[in-house]
C-alpha cells in the first residue's frame, strides 16, 4: 500500500469515527465563561484545623459585624452573603476578604469602609448596585485591594476611581454602556477585566480606554453590542473573549499590536472574511471563529492547537493555503479542527495530516446544502463529544492516528 492510500484510509476512518461525536458547548450561554484560565491566588479555603496567627491582628479577631460571620479559623474574612442586607455593615480594620454577595444592596457609602484599610478582596456580586449610588471615594481609599467582584448588579458605568493595586475586576452582567476615559487608565496592575454581558458599543471603548492597562492578560467582552474589534488593546493581552457580538471585520494588521495573544474567541459574530495572514501570531493556541460567515482559508500559525470554523460558509478548504510550507523541524501543532455546518462537499484533503502531523481530529459533522440556512434550531444529530481543553491543557480526544 502506498503512503497516499494509507493516509486516505486513515482520513476516511477519522471522518466516519467523528460522526459519533458532536459538540455544542458554543451554543450554551456564555454566562459561565471561564475567567479562571489565568488564575491568581485565591483566598485559602476554610479549615477548622487551621491555627490562627498569633500576631497583633488577633486583637481584632472578635470584632465582626453583627450580620456577618467571621470564622476564627480564617480570621481575616467576613462572610455576609445571602442575608438580604440593604447596606454594607461596618467593616472591622483587620478584615482582608469581604464576602457580601447575594444581598439587596443598592447603595454604597464610604462610612462602613472608614476603618477597612486592610481589604484585599471584595465580593459584592449579585446585589442591586446602581452607579449613581456608589460613593466615588469608597474603593479608591482601599490601598491593598486586588480583587473586586461586582458582577450581576445594575451598574451603568465602571466605578471610578479604582485603586491602582487592583488585579482582577469583574463587572459582568451589569448595564454598562460607557466607560470614562480615566476609569481604567491607572489600572496598570490589572490582569483580568470582565465586562461580559453588558451594553457596550464601539463608542463605549473608543479612544485610549484600554491601552493604559499595561498588565492586562484577559479581557472578556462577550455578549455586548460591539460591531468592530476593540481598539487599542495593550500589548500584554493573552486572551480575548468577544463571543456573541456583531463584529463584521478584523482590520488589517490588527493583531500586530498584540503579539502575546494565546486565545481568541469570537464565535457568534458577523465576520465575512479575514485577511490571509490575520492570525499570524506566534503564541496563538486557540482560535474560535464558529458561527460567522467565513468562506476563505487563512494562514494557520504554527502553535495553534484548536481551530473552530463550524457554522460558517466554507465550500472547500484549501489546506495548501492554510499550511503553505512544511517545516519538519518545527511541526505545526494543530490537533483539532471543527468544520461541521459549513457547505463542504468533499472530504478534507489528506495533505492536512502531513502538514498538521499532530492532528487528532477533524470534526466534519453535518454539512449544509448550498441553499440551506444555518439554522440554530435544527435538531442536534449527534451526541456530545469531549470538549478540547484550554490552551496548555492535555489533549482531550484520544483517537489514534
Ligand atoms: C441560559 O441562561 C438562562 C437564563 O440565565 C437559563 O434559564 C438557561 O437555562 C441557560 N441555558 C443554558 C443552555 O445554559
Ligand atoms: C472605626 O474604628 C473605631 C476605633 O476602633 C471605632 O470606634 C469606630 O466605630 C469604627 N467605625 C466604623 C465605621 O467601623
Ligand atoms: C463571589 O460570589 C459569587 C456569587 O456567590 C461566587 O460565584 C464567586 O465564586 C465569588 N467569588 C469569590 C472570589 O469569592
Ligand atoms: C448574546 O448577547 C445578547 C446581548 O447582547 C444576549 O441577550 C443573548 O442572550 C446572548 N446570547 C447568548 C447565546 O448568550
Ligand atoms: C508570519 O509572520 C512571520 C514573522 O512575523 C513572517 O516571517 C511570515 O512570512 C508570516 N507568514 C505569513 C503567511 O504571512
Ligand atoms: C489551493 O490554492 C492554491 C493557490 O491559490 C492553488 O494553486 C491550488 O490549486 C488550490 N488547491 C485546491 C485543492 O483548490
Amino acid at each position: 500500500m502506498t503512503l497516499a492510500q494509507l493516509l486516505t484510509i486513515l482520513c476516511l476512518f477519522l471522518l466516519t469515527g467523528v460522526l459519533v461525536f458532536s459538540q455544542d458547548y458554543e451554543e450554551t450561554n456564555y454566562s459561565d465563561y471561564d475567567t479562571d484560565a489565568i488564575s491568581l491566588p485565591e483566598a485559602p479555603p476554610l479549615s477548622v484545623t487551621q491555627q490562627p496567627d498569633y500576631d497583633s491582628q488577633l486583637i481584632y479577631s472578635y470584632d465582626c459585624a453583627r450580620e456577618c460571620f467571621c470564622p476564627s479559623s480564617y480570621p481575616f474574612a467576613m462572610y455576609c452573603d445571602h442575608q438580604k442586607l440593604k447596606e454594607v455593615p461596618n467593616i472591622p480594620r483587620h478584615i482582608r476578604h469581604l464576602y457580601i454577595q447575594h444581598n439587596d444592596i443598592e447603595e454604597i457609602t464610604s462610612k462602613p469602609f472608614i476603618n477597612a484599610t486592610s481589604l484585599r478582596e471584595i465580593n459584592l456580586s449579585y446585589n442591586k448596585l446602581q452607579s449613581s449610588k456608589v460613593d466615588k471615594d469608597v474603593f479608591k481609599r482601599l490601598k491593598d485591594l486586588t480583587q473586586l467582584h461586582l458582577e450581576h448588579n445594575n451598574l451603568e458605568d465602571i466605578p471610578s476611581p479604582l485603586p491602582k493595586t487592583l488585579k482582577r475586576l469583574h463587572l459582568g452582567f451589569n448595564k454598562i454602556s460607557k466607560i470614562a476615559a480615566d476609569a481604567t487608565r491607572e489600572l496598570t496592575k490589572l490582569t483580568v477585566l470582565d465586562l461580559g454581558s453588558n451594553r457596550l458599543t464601539d463608542a463605549s471603548i473608543k479612544g485610549k480606554i484600554l491601552s493604559g492597562m499595561k498588565s492586562l492578560m484577559q479581557i472578556i467582552l462577550c455578549n455586548n453590542k460591539l460591531k468592530s474589534m476593540p481598539a487599542d488593546l495593550p500589548e500584554s493581552i493573552q486572551q480575548i473573549s468577544l463571543e456573541n457580538n456583531s463584529i463584521v471585520s478584523i482590520p488589517e494588521g490588527y493583531f500586530k499590536k498584540t503579539p502575546n495573544l494565546v486565545s481568541l474567541r469570537m464565535p457568534h459574530n458577523k465576520l465575512k472574511s479575514v485577511a490571509y495572514n490575520a492570525f499570524n501570531l506566534s503564541k496563538l493556541m486557540e482560535l474560535h471563529l464558529g458561527h460567522n460567515q467565513l468562506s476563505k482559508p487563512f494562514f494557520v500559525p504554527r502553535n495553534l492547537e484548536h481551530l473552530y470554523l463550524n457554522h460558517n460558509d466554507f465550500k472547500d478548504l484549501n489546506i495548501s493555503l492554510m499550511c503553505p510550507s512544511l517545516d519538519l523541524g518545527h511541526p505545526n501543532m494543530l490537533t483539532y479542527i471543527r468544520l461541521d455546518n459549513n457547505k463542504l462537499s468533499g472530504p478534507v484533503d489528506y495533505y492536512a495530516y502531513r502538514c498538521f502531523p499532530r492532528l487528532i481530529m477533524i470534526f466534519y459533522g453535518h454539512q449544509r446544502k448550498d441553499d440551506e440556512d444555518d439554522s440554530e434550531k435544527s435538531p442536534k444529530k449527534y451526541e456530545k463529544p469531549d470538549r478540547p481543553k484550554k490552551p496548555g491543557g492535555s489533549k482531550a480526544i484520544d483517537t489514534e492516528v
